[in-house]
């Protein structure tokens, strides 16, 4: 199967979100990827449900929604009801991870986990068979255009080896500094989905660059 390529929207154009949103609909790419920040867990503030909502209004892919916020637990019905297909939770950001991985799926969407650079893989040895999704970060989130942390490729192995120890059908993403070059070492390490922001965005044909990934 062909890696899942998720453009992070974090990086469109937001006085041409219908647009950019259109570009990915027709293009190659496989979801959406919604960076929600709160400014006290990352420091940096993007966007909230009635952004959310407008561009469920026009995608025609599944939106995989990555909460860069503290207690998450509050909000899962309403992101469900804002349109997240995926919903993804930081583990540094929740005490009753267990929890909120079961409530994601009351809600009726896909959960998953993601993890901080210096966060251990084996800190989802309890949840990993619970889990449709880890995202590996490989950046320190809450920006976009950040360079790549090397140590990822590893990470992404160690976590194969755990997925396939627990018998998990978890997918491997990863979020941060993905280009063609970083990408293809992931793929290589097992990687099944990527995150890309700025390198798609910020090329001169987005569509295409998004082919290209599809073909890592
Ligand atoms: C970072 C976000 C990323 C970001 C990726 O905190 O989680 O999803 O948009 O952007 P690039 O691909 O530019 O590193
Ligand atoms: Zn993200």
């Amino acid at each position: 199967m062909s890696v899942i390529i998720s453009p992070s929207v974090l990086s469109c154009d937001f006085a041409n979100i219908q647009r950019d949103v259109e570009m990915i609909n027709a293009s190659e790419a496989d979801w959406f990827h919604i960076d929600v920040m709160d400014g006290v867990f990352v420091p940096n503030i993007s966007f909230g449900f009635p952004v959310l909502e407008a561009i469920k209004k026009h995608a025609t892919k599944p939106m995989d929604v990555h909460l860069m916020i503290q207690n998450p637990d509050q909000y899962i019905e309403q992101f469900k009801k804002s349109g997240a297909d995926l919903l993804t939770v930081h583990y540094e950001c929740c005490t009753h991870l267990h929890r909120t991985i079961q409530a994601i799926h009351a809600a009726g969407m896909k959960a998953g986990v993601a993890l901080n650079p210096h966060t251990p893989i084996d800190a989802l040895q309890e949840v990993i068979e619970d889990l449709d999704l880890v995202l590996i970060m490989s950046v320190n989130p809450g920006f976009g255009g950040q360079k790549f942390i090397k140590n990822a490729v590893l990470r992404v192995e160690q976590l194969k080896n755990l997925i396939r120890n627990k018998g998990s059908h978890a997918l491997i993403h990863v979020d941060g500094g993905v280009n063609l070059e970083t990408g293809k070492q992931l793929v290589e390490a097992g990687a099944d989905a990527l995150v890309a922001g700025s390198y798609i965005f910020g090329s001169d044909n987005p569509t295409e660059t998004i082919a290209k990934m599809k073909r890592l």
